[in-house]
């Protein structure tokens, strides 16, 4: 039963590499996916013959690339269903593009007392910027508690809501314990109490494990990044509806973002361009573009139906290990391909190292949660997370890892 195999592995090069002797059981997508060939080759392709700075040069090198870093830009609208490319703002990475919303959309638009809902299963990356902006104009942080399997508590969001919510900030599967929010029934939830209120959706781990539509979801705000979408780091997303991104300022200023500058006054460009100072990641975008097309011609619902198939044999078989504990809901319709669990007498980072020797790469500690991890009650958790190429075989890896590590702690027997 465990031979689920991925028919798209082969197009991953390091995946046929070993690790300790053994062979590479990467499950550590969560944290960064591994590349295709599509992606290193595209990137490699123009670092070889197509490269030069873009939106600045009349020659042929810099206008043809700029065709395609732009072009890149209408892949990323379609991949998520925006309305136009003019809605997507290249970033650095996720974390960037909230810390994006937080400057430029945030400061003008709060003032003190207004309220910020966020959810206990935040990554740092959907705390941290909105704890800075509190810190300067004194706005206030609400906190959608979780059920104890995971999930949010969506009464409890409810009765948060209240005539002083500006914004939602929620993520859309958590990295730490996979859990897949209603981000539609949240989002339609707010619209009804109050229209104005504002949702920023963070898809870094969604975008990579099912298929997106930004107007569907009806969100304001949705962010993702290239590194865990099979594509470069370096590069992320910001996607938000234009008439917004229309009221909100520069984030950073510099070349490329201006219409106009005078040392009595500058004007800018209209959205995404302002938000996009300096020269961006060129190659990266090229290879974010690369990943899209890949991704895409195999289809985000293939994927999703592979990583099901991976999370339904394997989640009976990991609550069997005995004093495994595994944190998120019991139903597998409920998540995403990510695992996230504890072994009694067992540190996660001991967990970690052995399983490095068995050749089965995962994540250990706090995930960027630290306050999930207060609310389950634990300093770290082991996670292993799935990608398009994660095989039966590497799941079979690490139950054999975490059987060995039983027998070398003497627990659990
Ligand atoms: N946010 C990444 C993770 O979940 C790094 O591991």
């Amino acid at each position: 039963m465990s031979k689920i195999i991925s028919p798209w592995r082969k197009d991953f090069p390091i995946l046929s590499t070993t690790m300790h002797g053994k062979p590479l059981a990467f499950l550590d997508s969560g944290a960064s996916a591994q590349k295709p060939r599509a992606v290193i080759e595209a990137m490699g392709g123009v670092m070889e013959a197509g490269y030069a700075n873009i939106h600045r040069g009349l020659y042929a090198l810099s206008q043809n690339l700029t065709a395609s870093f732009e072009e890149v830009r209408g892949t990323v609208a379609r991949f998520i269903g925006a309305g136009s490319e003019k809605e997507i703002i290249f970033t650095r990475n996720s974390t960037e593009a909230i810390n994006l919303v937080a400057k430029s959309w945030g400061r003008p638009h709060l003032k003190a007392g207004d309220e910020i809902i966020l959810t206990a299963m935040e990554h740092h990356a959907n705390i941290v910027p909105w704890q800075l902006l509190c810190d300067q104009i004194g706005c206030v942080i609400k906190v959608v508690p979780i059920t104890a399997d995971g999930q949010l508590d969506l009464s409890a969001f409810e009765a948060l809501l209240s005539k002083k919510t500006r914004l939602i900030g929620v993520v859309h599967v958590s990295n730490a314990l996979g859990t897949h929010n209603p981000v539609e029934k949240i989002i339609q939830t707010a619209r009804a109490y109050n229209p104005a209120i504002k949702i920023l959706v963070d898809g870094s781990q969604s975008a990579v494990h099912m298929r997106i539509n930004v107007r569907a979801m009806d969100a304001d705000f949705f962010v993702f990044t290239g590194h865990k979408l099979y594509g470069p780091t370096g590069i992320g997303v910001l996607y938000g509806k234009y008439e917004i991104l229309e009221t909100m300022p520069p984030y950073q200023g510099g070349g490329d973002m201006i219409e106009r500058v005078r040392f009595s006054g500058t004007t800018y460009k209209e959205p995404p361009f302002r938000f996009e100072a300096g020269t961006p990641a060129i190659v990266e975008v090229i290879g974010l573009g690369a990943a899209i097309d890949y991704v895409s011609a195999i289809g985000m619902d293939a994927i999703a139906a592979h990583e099901k198939a991976l999370l339904e044999h394997i989640t009976p078989v990991l609550r069997s290990v005995n004093g495994l504990r595994l944190y998120g809901p019991e139903d597998t319709a409920k998540k995403a391909g990510i695992l996230s669990f504890t072994v009694e007498g067992a540190h996660a980072s001991d967990l970690g190292m052995i399983l490095d020797q068995c050749g089965v790469a995962v994540r250990t500690g706090h995930h960027c949660c630290m306050p999930l991890m207060e609310v389950l009650g634990v300093e770290a958790t082991v996670r292993a997370s799935f990608g398009l190429y994660t095989n039966g075989d590497d799941l079979d890896a690490l139950i054999a890892g975490l059987e060995k590590a039983r027998m070398l702690f003497g627990s659990g027997t």
